[in-house]
C-alpha cells in the first residue's frame, strides 16, 4: 500500500478503493497510521503535498468510509508514536469510534511512561478507529462480490512476563473489503552482506563489511537497510545526511590500507558484481542525470501550481535514487 502511493518502482497496482467501503489495517506502527491517514484525508488536502498526481486521481475516487487499525497488543505496548498518534486523532474529517473505557484503564501499580500517559490520554478523547487486543486468525472471502470478507479476530492479552500477545481463545469476526498488513520490516536475507545476526546489513562508521570483517570500498549502507527499521523520519534522514558525509569525505581524502583501501574512483565498475547489478535493476541514475530529472520536477511543479494553486512551485514525484558524488 505504501508503495502504491509513494510509487516505488515495485509498486503493485492501486487497490480499487473506489469499490471499498471498509479497510482494515493489521498492525499498529507508524506505518499503519500514515496509511489510515492517506485513506481517511480529503485529496484537495492532500494536493498541498508531495502526492503523485496518478495516486490523486486514485484518492478522489475513493469511497472508503471506514478504517479499522488492529493491534494485536494493548495502548500501551503500541508501536506508533505521539505526533503521528496526535495527527491522525486530529484529522479534521474522520471520527473515532470511542473505544471502550477498560481498554484505557492502566493495570494497578504499573507504573505508565510519559508516552503511555500521553497515548491513553489521546485516545480517550480521540478520533480516528483502533482495535486493541486483536490478532488476525483468517480471512473468509466471499464467492459473490457484493457480500464482505469476514476477518476473524483472535482476541489477546499481553502476557506480562514476555510482553507478548497470547491468545484467549475468543474470536470475533470484521466484515471488511480490503485487508493490508503492516507488520514492520525486515532486510531481505539474501541480500549481498546481510548479516542474518543483525537482520540488516552490517556497517562500520557506514561503510559495508564483508563476512570476513573486512571494509569494502565504495560500498556504503544507509537507512533501513543497514540500521533496521526503527526510527522517526527524521533519524532516517540525519543517518542519509552521515553517509553522504562519509562518501565525500573518502572521495577527498583517499585512504590506503589492506582490504579497506576506498579507490577515488567511484564508477559502478568498482562495485561486485552482485551489488553493480542490483544497482541497475533498481533503477538507480547518476547524479548528472538525477540533476536533469529534479530540474524536470521542478519545472512540472511549476506549471501544476500555477495550474491548480497559482502558489509557489512545489514537486511532483519520479521514484529515482542517485548515487556517485
Ligand atoms: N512519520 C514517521 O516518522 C514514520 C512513519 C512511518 C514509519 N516510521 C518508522 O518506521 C519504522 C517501521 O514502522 P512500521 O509501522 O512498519 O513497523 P513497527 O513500528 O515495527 O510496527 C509493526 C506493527 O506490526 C505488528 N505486528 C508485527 N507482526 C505481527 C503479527 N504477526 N500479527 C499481528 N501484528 C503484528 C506489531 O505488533 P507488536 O508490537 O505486537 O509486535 C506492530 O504493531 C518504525 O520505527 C516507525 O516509527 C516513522
Amino acid at each position: 500500500m505504501v508503495h502504491w502511493y509513494t510509487q516505488h518502482p515495485n509498486a503493485p497496482s492501486p487497490p480499487p478503493l473506489d469499490k471499498l467501503s471498509h479497510v482494515s489495517l493489521i498492525g499498529n506502527g507508524n506505518v499503519s497510521l500514515d496509511v489510515a491517514r492517506m485513506l481517511l484525508t480529503n485529496v484537495d488536502v492532500l494536493r498541498k503535498y508531495d502526492v503523485p498526481e496518478r495516486v490523486l486521481d486514485v484518492l478522489a475516487e475513493s469511497t472508503v468510509k471506514h478504517v479499522s487499525i488492529v493491534g494485536r497488543r494493548g495502548p500501551l505496548e503500541a508501536a506508533f508514536t505521539m505526533k503521528e498518534l496526535r495527527e491522525m486523532i486530529n484529522l479534521p474529517d474522520a471520527s473515532m469510534v470511542p473505544l471502550a473505557p477498560e481498554l484505557l484503564q492502566p493495570s494497578e501499580g504499573v507504573p505508565l511512561t510519559r508516552q503511555q500517559t500521553r497515548v491513553l490520554q489521546l485516545l480517550s478523547k480521540g478520533r480516528g478507529r483502533s482495535t486493541f487486543y486483536r490478532s488476525p486468525a483468517g480471512l473468509m472471502v466471499p464467492s459473490s462480490e457484493n457480500t464482505r470478507s469476514q476477518l476473524s479476530l483472535a482476541h489477546t492479552v499481553v502476557d506480562p512476563a514476555t510482553q507478548r500477545a497470547v491468545p484467549t481463545g475468543e474470536t470475533s469476526t470484521v466484515a471488511t473489503d480490503l485487508v493490508v498488513t503492516s507488520l514492520g520490516f525486515h532486510g531481505e536475507p539474501t541480500a549481498p552482506y546481510f548479516d542474518p545476526g543483525l537482520g540488516h546489513l552490517r556497517t562500520l562508521s557506514n561503510r559495508i563489511v564483508t563476512n570476513a570483517g573486512t571494509t569494502l570500498r565504495n560500498v556504503y549502507g544507509s537507512g533501513w537497510a543497514s540500521t533496521g527499521a526503527h526510527g522517526v523520519l527524521a533519524a532516517t534522514m540525519m543517518n542519509a545526511y552521515d553517509v553522504a558525509e562519509t562518501i565525500v569525505n573518502d572521495r577527498m581524502n583517499p585512504v590506503e590500507g589492506t582490504e579497506a583501501v576506498l579507490n577515488p574512483d567511484p564508477s559502478l565498475e568498482e562495485l561486485p558484481e552482485e551489488v553493480v547489478h542490483g544497482v541497475r535493476e533498481r533503477n538507480i541514475v547518476e547524479y548528472p542525470d538525477w540533476k536533469r530529472i529534479d530540474e524536470e520536477e521542478m519545472r512540472r511543479g511549476q506549471v501544476r501550481a500555477r495550474l491548480l494553486l497559482g502558489l509557489s512551485a512545489h514537486k511532483t514525484h519520479f521514484q529515482r535514487f542517485f548515487i556517485g558524488v
